[in-house]
């Protein structure tokens, strides 16, 4: 999730807004930054790995001349973090630049029919084939708007680009698909950003990009169109009055909850991993003797969730261990034929890597799933995924649990495929469910929200609360349990349901608040019998479960409703009402949902 920024003036330079504007949408991604402005006919261009402010003071962004320029600040998703790999992008002639937002399917297709046409690459991200393409269009006669809509004819995936080229001075060109691009306006000079912290400061009048559609903005105009049909369309103007701050929470009070309903969105970018890296996995997983999935936090969480993917998919035995046990429970007994897949968000919490440094040195295979390119763990690991899910700001994790879930699904499938273990019609029957995860999720966080928000009110009074589930939503109650708690310090409990009758039951009484996560699969009729053993001790039951499962709604005190799910994939849609759970409570408790007491986003000491 890069942020993107560009600028056209009647008069004067751009430099100092774009500077401004880059600073303003660090937040979205800080691992390198980088302007161009087009002076004198030709493109200038700073950029460079490193902190905006840092790489300021190395190039002095401030410097660069023109009434018209592009800035881009890095989260990167394709290519290490580095000089070569910062935006803008540009092609042979360096007559076209491009600042990119997203992330492209098919770029490997693309640069491989490039290449055969003689033109030279630089960097090792997706984005660059895009000036390229650009150069082919306009090679053909094109003019630039023309041949940026042809260009993103050709792209697949998803995109926000901002596009100057020196031989039209006078226009940026810009499109959207999925990523959001918008424009703000103001009289004789013009903004276009991937979102409003970038400009809100310069303007409070904007235009929000729909899917699909592109523009041509110049100082005085902006001339909007679809990019498919080339048809000029006409897009409301929003006023809006947010401050900065309120901006760069998309206008939502706090990161978390912003970061939640993007689900959605950052499902989707889960499922554009790249497939050879995939493959690569999946090639160690299979051929590992004894696999560990490692992780702290919220990450063990999926791996617990990832442990029943892969034996139920792909009938392979994995053991999901708490990074900072790994070494004293299994360290002595690893060996050449270990595989440790780790799974960690900011790939550089200490306990995770002090696990994986011992591992190493005993020849273990190390593979990984993490959000962060470039981060220690990427550099460890023989080869890692990318999560796709952009900078998570809240301290507790949202939107990178369910996108290491969506990942971790992926996996088992390819591997599942891979081992021959399920049939052709059963692998088309999940890849099918995972494509429509990301509607399903938007889903559940429109029936989620008000009756969740509802319940927090009585939830603030607890004093403590179970969470039971079987199966794989055992992984559902421990996330669950670990946002509750965590956000609000009410102490939590949870247990796998079944093993709740083996010490816990003894706590409850009267009154006492269970929550149940009881999806319509295998485990439930036995999630039932549990239900009745709280009950009969007095406990007060809410159970999150199917929406049609009229059994579980007159055996719960309170009962939210889901949309149908695969099994495997239900802690994705499962976890959201907690999610919210966490959020309203804390709310009702007049707690900092962003910045929980005590905790840190990435622990770095063991
Ligand atoms: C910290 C964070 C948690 C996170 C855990 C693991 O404790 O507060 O939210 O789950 O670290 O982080 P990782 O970056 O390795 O996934």
């Amino acid at each position: 999730m890069c942020g993107i920024a560009g600028c056209i003036s009647k008069h004067g330079a751009v430099s100092k807004i774009l500077f401004n504007a880059l600073k303003r949408l660090e937040y979205r991604g800080y691992d390198s930054a980088g302007m161009c402005t087009i002076n004198n006919g030709y493109l200038q261009i700073k950029k460079d790995q490193g902190k905006i402010d840092e790489i300021n003071a190395r190039l002095n962004f401030l410097s660069l001349e023109g009434n018209i320029g592009i800035a881009h600040t890095r989260w990167a998703t394709h290519g290490a973090p580095s000089q070569v790999n910062a935006h803008p992008h540009v092609d042979c002639e360096k007559k076209i630049a491009v600042v990119h937002n997203g992330v492209l399917e098919n770029f490997l297709e693309i640069k491989q029919e490039l290449e055969a046409r003689k033109h030279v690459f630089l960097s090792k991200t997706d984005t660059e084939v895009i000036p390229h393409l650009i150069e082919e269009y306009l090679k053909l006669g094109l003019s630039f708007k023309d041949a940026v809509r042809e260009a993103c004819k050709k792209l697949r995936g998803s995109y926000a680009i901002a596009v100057i080229c020196v031989e039209e001075p006078d226009k940026i060109v810009i499109a959207r698909n999925e990523s959001p691009l918008v424009v703000g306006l103001r009289d004789d000079i013009k903004f276009v950003a991937s979102d409003v912290a970038a400009i809100i400061e310069y303007t409070n009048k904007v235009i929000f990009l729909e899917n699909g559609d592109m523009a041509v903005v110049t100082p005085e105009i902006v001339e909007i169109m679809r990019i498919d049909s080339g048809v000029l369309v006409e897009r409301r103007i929003t006023e809006l009055n947010w401050t900065v701050e309120m901006a760069s929470k998309g206008g939502y009070l706090h990161y978390f909850i912003k970061e939640i309903y993007e689900q959605p969105h950052t499902i989707k970018e889960a499922l554009r991993v790249q497939e050879k890296y995939l493959d690569l996995l999946t090639e160690f997983l299979d051929r590992g003797k004894e696999i560990f999935l490692l992780a702290s936090g919220t990450s063990y969480n999926a791996c617990i969730a990832g442990s029943y993917m892969f034996s139920k998919l792909a009938r392979l035995t994995t053991f999901p261990v708490i990074a900072s046990e790994f070494i004293e429970n299994y360290g002595r007994s690893i060996s050449i034929d270990t595989v440790i897949l780790a799974v960690s968000q900011s790939g550089e919490t200490a306990d995770v890597l002090t696990a994986l440094d011992y591992a190493r040195y005993r020849a273990a295979t190390i593979i990984a799933i993490t959000n962060v390119l470039g981060s220690t763990l990427t550099r460890i690991a023989r080869a890692y995924v990318l999560q796709n899910a952009g900078p998570e700001i809240g301290v507790a994790a949202s939107k990178t649990f369910t996108s290491q879930l969506m990942v971790l699904a992926l996996l088992a499938l390819r591997l599942a495929r891979k081992r021959g273990k399920i049939s052709q019609f059963e692998i088309d029957d999940f890849s099918d469910k995972l494509n429509s995860m990301p509607s399903l999720v938007k889903k559940v966080l429109e029936i989620s929200d008000k009756p969740v928000k509802e319940l927090s009110k009585e939830v603030a009074k607890f004093n403590s609360i179970f969470f039971l589930g079987r199966g794989i939503s055992y992984a559902t109650a421990l996330e669950a349990r670990l946002k509750v708690m965590e956000l609000t310090y009410i102490p939590c409990i949870a247990y796998p349901a079944g093993e709740s009758k083996h010490g816990p039951i003894s706590v409850i009484e009267d009154g006492y608040p269970v929550f149940f996560i009881a999806p319509n699969d295998e485990t439930r009729k036995h999630v039932i019998g549990n239900i009745m053993e709280m009950k009969a001790r007095g406990a007060k039951i809410y159970c999150v479960g199917s929406e049609d499962d009229r059994e579980l709604i007159e055996l719960s005190d309170w009962y939210l409703g889901l949309p149908h799910v695969h099994e495997l994939l239900s802690p994705v849609i499962y976890v959201i009402p907690f999610q919210l759970l966490a959020y309203y409570t804390a709310l009702e408790k007049k707690l900092d949902p962003d910045k929980p007491r005590n905790l840190a986003k990435s622990v770095t000491v063991l």
